[in-house]
């Protein structure tokens, strides 16, 4: 059957200054989205879900369902064949959460869970069908409540004696700190579309990482790789929850291939809070010790992450402490508490945005207890190299990021009482936290090919999330080749392409530049031996390693000299194209070869308005000073650093997936009720980017910034909180009902 999507298309720019070159595909309704899919023949297919979360399904009838107009097959653990477990590899390639197959038995973990899966001709027949499924269930206990810190821990980083230096120090704190259950609220809904050409299967999906999704599949329908073609042309965002792939994917893919048929599944909203993968509740215990100086001699880092029953993911808040501050002696351990929820993973700057609130709002703790103002606290506490892994950074500009936000901010007006600065009637409180996330790089294969009608075309598969890869790739094309962008074209999201890298860790950007670069200036080579092996007018008589592009055009090294464009070249010598591959090689960071330790950093600084007399909260300003290496693409760049914010804020004041106590359903499944930030809530985001290029990652220089806007924003609005009512809230999201004991 033939593709919908033509997999050569490529994304190019109407016009050279459009911030984004797929710009205006997405808002004249041209771009496809995996649920906009539709092929011929399409069956349509609705799971149904346990509506226990712990025990077993007793008995199960389809027969009313089967028997519905317009209905295909009820699958059902009884039926539905092999669907094989995955061996999921640590790391990000040959991964996915949940490695149960779906309908794999009739154990019951979670609410929600898939028990059967209706296929029909039209979405509302296999809804009605899914709903008339008869399950009898055997319940169990579900436990879903509250963390405790009773569970073992392991210990993540040690250094020094932390439990005798906490013991002796001067000034200590020791509190604990909670944060939610939390879910991705993309846009758009996960969805699957699976088309089988004889044993060969194309999936359109919603993917971060195309390249993973197609070597989890071709295990779990037992097939090879070459047999699996996975398509994702735009996502609607993902913030961690399309990372890798969902149990759906493989449902899917088996329906269709036994009933000999396209068959499209979309989840819908109230699906997406337990099938999916939501960021686990945190529990954390922070202690430190520190000189009356300021001087920190003590760090623990004790945490505990609600986890699934079956499956190991760990929300690892303690990632950043190891390193983020100078201490002798430091202990981060961590531990798994399992509930009956569905699988958690990674969302936006997974590990470090709960770590980081509890450790940012920690420090703010102990500077007050210090009677220190907060970034003074922190620029004492500077470390000269990563202290957990003794090795330098391979930049690190925090202290630069903590002088000119309080510069931005205005700090220096700040005055350190609780309360005491007030504008208008209304109390204000400004507070800030300091933050840190990875600067890594995956793997990265990418095609860059120059036209003999002076356009160009740049492939890999990576996947454009939303946060502008197209644009980039052009970018970086357009910046080598100086052709201009709109003669540029991007291919992303087909596996057909060269391996590229996964959408997430805020390593996209960072793990292409040198790949990219690499293509590209192939192809230039290939353009400038064609010059001089046809030199005749304007070259005549030149030799190869004369020839230089200036500008664009190929040229002389003597810059007076004739120039031909790279389409005179190619043409005159009859070359339809020429083409540059260019490798990358990840960086994985700690514990690995790696020689330096690469992080992007920022600092965060906010202002609330607080009413006591009518309760009323509100976050007002927020300046974030960001250290990201490299700015490849400013427009998108602060979009990121805005959109992170904006989370951060929803984090502290806002976002909690609530579970029912005995059902262990998420009450709250739906955008009503979930609680996110609104443009309404939203405050002034001010951003300001150093410019310190980290060439150790690549030669751009350019590091991650996808993630590093969120890490530490929720403790700098409770910390800005604190100030303005004197209530410290260790447990979020902060309620008006902490806010009533001022
Ligand atoms: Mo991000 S949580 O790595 O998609």
């Amino acid at each position: 059957m033939k593709s919908v999507l033509d997999s050569q298309k490529a994304v190019k720019a109407l016009h050279p200054d459009h911030p984004r070159i797929e710009g205006p595909l997405k808002v004249t309704g041209a771009a496809k989205y995996t649920s906009d899919i539709v092929l011929p023949g399409m069956l349509y297919a609705v799971p149904l879900g346990s509506s226990i979360a712990s025990g077993s399904i007793d008995s199960m009838r389809t027969e009313k369902a089967e028997a519905m107009t317009g209905v295909k097959a009820v699958y059902t653990h009884y039926n539905i064949g092999p669907i094989f477990r995955v061996v999921s590899a640590k790391g990000v390639m040959g991964h996915m959460e949940e490695t149960r197959p779906p309908l794999a038995d009739n154990r019951i973990t979670y609410y929600g869970q898939y028990v059967a899966l209706a296929v029909a001709d039209s979405f509302e027949a296999a809804t009605a069908a899914a709903r008339a499924v008869e399950v009898s269930y055997k319940a169990g206990p579900a436990q879903v409540a509250q963390l405790s810190p009773t569970a073992a821990a392991k210990v993540k980083s040690e250094r020094g004696d932390a439990d005798s230096s906490f013991a002796s120090a001067e000034v200590r704190i020791d509190h604990v700190y909670r944060t939610p259950a939390q879910t991705h609220n993309p846009m758009e809904l996960h969805a699957t579309v699976a088309v089988w050409e004889g044993d060969r299967v194309t999936l359109y999906e919603t993917s971060q990482g195309l390249v993973n999704h197609r070597l989890i599949l071709a295990q779990a329908l037992g097939l090879p790789l070459e047999n699996v073609r996975v398509i994702c042309h735009f996502l609607g965002s993902g913030f961690g929850s399309k990372l890798f792939p969902w149990t759906h994917s493989a449902l899917v893919a088996s329906a269709a291939r036994k009933l000999g048929a396209p068959v499209k599944m979309v989840l819908d909203r109230s699906m997406m809070f337990h099938a999916v993968g939501h960021r686990p509740e945190t529990l954390q215990r922070l202690r430190i010790g520190s000189r009356k100086s300021g001087v920190i001699q003590s760090l623990h880092h004790d945490y505990v992450s609600q986890g699934s029953l079956l499956d190991e993911y760990i929300e690892d808040c303690g990632r950043v402490t190891p390193f983020l501050y100078s201490t002798p002696s430091l202990k981060v351990a961590a531990s798994l508490d399992r509930k009956n929820v569905g699988a958690p993973t990674t969302m936006r700057g997974p590990g470090a945005v709960p770590g980081e609130f509890a450790l940012e709002s920690a420090m703010d703790e102990l500077a007050t207890q210090l009677n220190i103002d907060p970034v003074a606290f922190r620029l004492k506490n500077e470390p000269a190299i990563d202290e957990s892994r003794n090795v330098p950074f391979s930049s690190r500009h925090l202290k630069e990021c903590l002088n000119a936000g309080m510069k931005r901010f205005g700090w220096e007006a700040r005055t350190s009482v609780p309360g005491s600065m007030k504008q208008d009637g209304a109390t204000l409180g400004w507070g800030m936290s300091a933050c840190a996330w990875d600067a890594l790089r995956f793997d990265a294969e990418v095609t860059t090919e120059l036209f003999a009608d002076g356009t160009a075309r740049v492939s890999t598969c990576s996947q454009d999330i939303g946060t502008g890869t197209y644009t980039a790739l052009a970018r970086m094309v357009s910046e080598l080749t100086g052709l201009p962008i709109d003669r540029i074209s991007v291919a992303l999201g087909d596996t057909d392409l060269p391996p590229g890298p996964t959408s997430g860790g805020s390593r996209a950007t960072a793990s292409l530049v040198g790949a990219v670069g690499e293509a590209t200036r192939k192809a230039i080579a290939a353009v400038l031996e064609t010059a001089a092996a046809n030199n005749d007018e304007p070259f005549k008589g030149a030799t190869a390693d004369r020839f230089r592009l200036r500008e664009g055009k190929v040229a002389m090294d003597d810059s007076s000299g004739p120039s031909a464009t790279i389409a005179e070249v190619l043409s005159r010598a009859g070359i339809h194209k020429v083409t540059g591959s260019g490798k990358s090689a990840a960086i994985q960071g700690a514990g690995e070869k790696e020689k330096h330790s690469i992080h992007s950093y920022g600092a965060h600084f906010c202002e609330v308005r607080w009413q006591p007399e009518i309760a009323r909260l509100r976050v007002q300003r927020f300046v974030s000073v960001i250290d990201a290496g490299r700015i490849i693409n400013p427009v998108a760049a602060q979009n990121q650093i805005e959109g992170a914010v904006v989370m951060g804020i929803g984090m502290a004041l806002f976002e909690e997936t609530r579970y029912e106590a005995k059902k262990g359903a998420p009450l709250n499944s739906n955008l009503a009720d979930y609680i996110m930030m609104t443009n309404a809530d939203s405050p002034p985001i001010d951003v300001e980017f150093l410019d310190y290029p980290d060439t150790i990652l690549n030669e751009l220089g350019a590091k991650g910034l996808g993630e590093i806007g969120i890490v530490g924003a929720a403790a700098a609005v409770t910390a800005a909180v604190y100030h303005a009512t004197g209530v410290r809230v260790r447990e979020l999201p902060v309620r008006i009902e902490h806010l009533l004991r001022a």
